[in-house]
C-alpha cells in the first residue's frame, strides 16, 4: 500500500536527496496522500515530511530544497493511510525519542497498541497516531541495550505481529540501511558504490543494474559494496536475485500487462490486508478505526447498506451474512435511489454507506440523508480519510490498496471481507451465533484468500473458454443466493469491459419474462456453488438450455454431474456459501477481462467511464 525506497552510497558521492526524490516520484501510480524522507549521516539524522495528498511530493521536493547537503545515504516513503489520518505528524520517516534513528514502514502492526502502551510506560514520547512509530522506539530500546543495527531489527520484529517491509537508519551507524520483510513486498537493487531498497521496481529501476527479492522474516544489512541478509533467527541467508528487463510502463503494472490483471492478482493480499489485526487473541473481533461503542451496536435493530455498482453487489453479499449470523433485518440500495425516496430512519437504523474510492457522490449524498434523518452511519471504504469517511460517524477501512483499473476487482473481495467480518462482530455483541461458530467463520474468512489463490491459477482455461464466445453478443448470468450478486458483478464486469449486453438475474426469475429472451446464440453464464441452491439451479438451466442458449458453469471442484449439463465448467473451489462470492467472482473477472482483450477493449480504461463518479 504504502512506497518504500532507500539508498546507501559513499560519502564521496552524496546523492541520496536526488535518488529518493526521483524514486518517490516513480512511485506515484501507487496513490498516496503523504510522503517524506530521512538523510543520515555522522551524528546527524535530517527529516522532512509532507502531506499534500498526490501533491505530496512535489510539496516535498520543496521542503527538501533546504536540505543541507552532503548525505550519501537515506530512506523516503509516500504513504497510503490505514491507521492515523494522512497528516504530516503520521507521515513516515517516524523517528525515535532520540531523533537518530528513523523508519520508514509498509503493512500493519497488529498489536501496535499494546506496545505503545508498553512504550509509553517505559518513557518513549510517540508522536504520531500511526501503527508505524512503535517500531522506532522498540529498535530504539535494543540499539540502548547494546545491539548493533541488525541485532535491533530481529529483536524488534520478534514483539511485532503483522505485515511488515520496513527499513531503518541510525545516524550513529550512516552507511548502514537495516531492511526486512514479512508480507508487505520489499527487494534490493545493486549499483557500483551504492545499494538500493524499494517496495516496488520502478522506484530503482533506472539506477540498479541487479535486483533481488527480500523473502519473509529475512533481514538485510546494505551498505555502499552491498548488502547481507540474515533469517528472524540470525542464520545467514542469501537473497533470490531477480530477472528484470522490464521498461517503466511494465515495473508500475508490477509487470504484468495491465493494472486490472495486477489488481486481480492482487486479491488474495487484498484480502489478508483487511483482515489482519481483526482478530482479538480472546476470538473476538475489533475494529481499531470503527469508534461506535459496543452499547451503540447492540441498539442497531435494522441495517441499511447504501452503495452503487460493485460496491453496491458486494453490499448486497453483506445482507445475507448480517441477517443469517446476526439476525439483523437487512434493506440494499443502489445510492442514487435511496436519496430521492423519502426513506424511513427509526430509532436503532444504522446505514452502511460502502465505496471503494470514499468519493462517489450518490453514496456521500444518501449517507448524508441518512444522518439528516437521524441514523448512525458507517463507512466502509478503501481511502483513508476520503469524503465517506468524513461524512460518517465510523469507519472500516477495506485495506485493498490502490486501484487504479476503471472496473472494480480487488475491492469487491476486500468490501465483502470486511463486511462479513463486522456481520460476525454483530453476531457475536447480540448473541446470535455461539462463540465456536464465530470463531470458526473467522477462521474460514482467513481461508478465502488461499482459495482465490487456488481460482487465479486457473486463468488458462478461463482465456480459452473466452476465445470460444468472444463472437457471442447476448449473455445472462444467473445466481441465486449470494450467487446472486455474485452473478450481477459477473455481468457488470462483462458489460463495462466488453461492452456487450449482460445481465444479471436471479436464477428463479428468469421464467417469469426473460426466457423469451432466451435463443441459440444467447449465453447463459450460472454461479451454481451453493449446495443448498444446487438443485434449483440445476433446473433452471434446463430451461435454458432447452431453449437454446449456450451455458457457461461456475461450479465446484468436486460438482462431477455439472458436466452432463454445461458446455463450458469454470472450475473454483468449495468454500461455505457465504465466503463463495469472494471465490467464484474470480473466473467471472477473468473471463470479462479475456473476452475485452479478444474484443480488442482497453480492460483498464473502458470507453464513456470514469473511476470514481463524482456527478449525481
Ligand atoms: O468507488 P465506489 O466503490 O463508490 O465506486 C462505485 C462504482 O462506481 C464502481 O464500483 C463501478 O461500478 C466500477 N466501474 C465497477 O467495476
Amino acid at each position: 500500500m504504502c512506497g518504500i525506497i532507500g539508498v546507501v552510497g559513499t560519502p564521496d558521492a552524496p546523492d541520496a536527496l536526488d535518488t529518493l526524490l526521483e524514486g518517490l516520484a516513480r512511485l506515484e501510480y501507487r496513490g498516496y496522500d503523504s510522503a517524506g524522507v530521512a538523510l543520515v549521516r555522522p551524528g546527524e539524522t535530517w527529516r522532512a515530511r509532507t502531506a499534500s495528498g498526490t501533491e505530496s511530493v512535489r510539496a516535498l521536493v520543496e521542503v527538501c530544497a533546504q536540505a543541507p547537503p552532503g548525505f550519501a545515504s537515506g530512506i523516503g516513503h509516500t504513504r497510503w493511510a490505514t491507521h492515523g489520518a494522512p497528516e504530516a505528524e503520521n507521515a513516515h520517516p517516524h523517528l525515535d525519542c532520540t531523533g537518530r534513528i528513523a523508519i520508514i514502514h509498509n503493512g500493519i502492526i497488529e498489536n501496535h497498541a499494546e506496545l505503545r502502551a508498553g512504550l509509553v510506560e517505559r518513557g518513549h514520547t510517540l508522536s504520531s497516531r500511526t501503527d508505524s512509530e512503535v517500531l522506532a522506539h522498540l529498535i530504539e530500546e535494543a540499539r540502548r541495550a547494546g545491539a548493533d543495527l541488525v541485532e535491533a531489527m530481529r529483536q524488534s520484529l520478534g514483539r511485532v505481529r503483522g505485515a511488515f517491509a520496513v527499513a531503518v537508519v541510525d545516524a550513529t551507524e550512516p552507511d548502514v540501511i537495516v531492511a526486512a520483510r514479512r508480507v508487505s513486498p520489499l527487494i534490493v537493487g545493486t549499483a557500483p558504490g551504492r545499494t538500493y531498497l524499494a517496495s516496488d521496481v520502478p522506484a530503482i529501476l533506472d539506477r540498479a543494474s541487479a535486483f533481488y527479492a527480500v523473502d519473509d522474516d529475512q533481514v538485510v544489512r546494505l551498505g555502499p559494496a552491498g548488502f547481507s541478509a540474515v533469517d528472524l533467527e540470525g542464520a545467514p541467508v542469501r537473497l533470490r536475485q531477480l530477472a528484470i528487463t522490464w521498461d517503466l510502463e511494465t515495473a508500475e503494472k508490477g509487470g504484468f500487462e495491465d493494472f486490472m490483471t495486477k489488481e486481480i492478482e492482487e486479491q488474495p493480499a487484498a484480502l489478508a490486508n483487511t483482515l489482519l489485526d481483526r482478530r482479538r487473541g480472546d476470538g473476538t473481533i475489533t475494529f481499531d478505526e470503527l469508534r461506535v461503542a459496543d452499547d451503540e451496536l447492540l441498539e442497531v435493530r435494522r441495517v441499511v447498506i447504501v452503495a452503487t455498482g460493485t460496491s453496491h453487489h458486494a453490499a448486497l453479499v453483506a445482507k445475507y451474512a448480517l441477517e443469517r449470523w446476526a439476525r439483523l433485518t437487512t434493506e440494499v440500495d443502489i445510492a442514487s435511489e435511496y436519496r430521492y425516496r423519502d426513506p424511513v430512519v427509526e430509532v436503532g437504523t444504522l446505514v452502511i454507506g460502502v465505496s471503494q474510492s470514499g468519493e462517489t457522490i450518490d453514496t456521500i449524498q444518501a449517507v448524508r440523508e441518512a444522518r439528516r434523518r437521524g441514523a448512525r452511519v458507517v463507512a466502509v471504504t478503501n481511502v483513508v480519510d476520503s469524503s465517506l469517511a468524513r461524512e460518517a460517524d465510523a469507519v472500516l477501512y477495506t485495506r485493498a490498496g490502490l486501484e487504479v483499473s476503471v472496473a472494480s476487482t480487488k475491492s469487491f473481495v476486500a468490501q465483502v471481507a470486511a463486511l462479513e467480518m463486522l456481520a460476525l462482530r454483530l453476531a457475536q455483541l447480540r448473541g446470535t451465533l455461539l462463540a465456536v461458530d464465530v470463531e470458526a467463520h473467522v477462521r474460514g474468512l482467513g481461508a478465502v484468500g488461499t482459495l482465490v489463490a487456488a481460482a487465479l491459477t486457473r486463468r488458462d482455461v478461463v482465456t480459452d473458454v473466452a476465445k470460444q464466445l468472444v463472437g457471442a453478443r447476448d449473455f445472462f448470468y444467473l445466481g441465486r443466493h449470494v450467487g446472486l450478486p455474485t452473478a450481477m458483478e459477473g455481468a457488470l464486469k462483462l458489460k463495462e469491459l466488453t461492452y456487450l449486453h449482460a445481465e444479471g438475474y436471479p436464477g428463479g426469475e428468469l421464467k417469469h419474462g426473460p426466457l423469451a429472451l432466451i435463443e441459440p446464440g444467447v449465453v447463459v453464464v450460472a454461479v451454481a456453488t451453493d449446495p443448498v441452491m444446487y438443485d434449483k439451479m440445476l433446473s433452471n438451466l434446463a430451461e435454458v438450455k432447452a431453449r437454446g442458449a449456450t451455458l457457461v458453469v461456475v461450479a465446484t471442484d468436486d460438482d462431477e454431474a455439472i458436466d452432463a449439463v454445461a458446455d463450458y465448467v469454470l472450475r473454483v473451489p468449495a468454500t461455505e456459501p457465504l465466503f463463495s462470492p469472494m471465490v467464484d467472482v474470480v473466473p467471472l473477472q477473468l473471463f470479462a477481462y479475456a473476452m475485452a482483450r479478444g474484443l480488442g477493449r482497453n480492460v483498464d480504461r473502458p470507453r464513456n467511464l470514469a473511476k470514481t463518479v463524482t456527478v449525481e
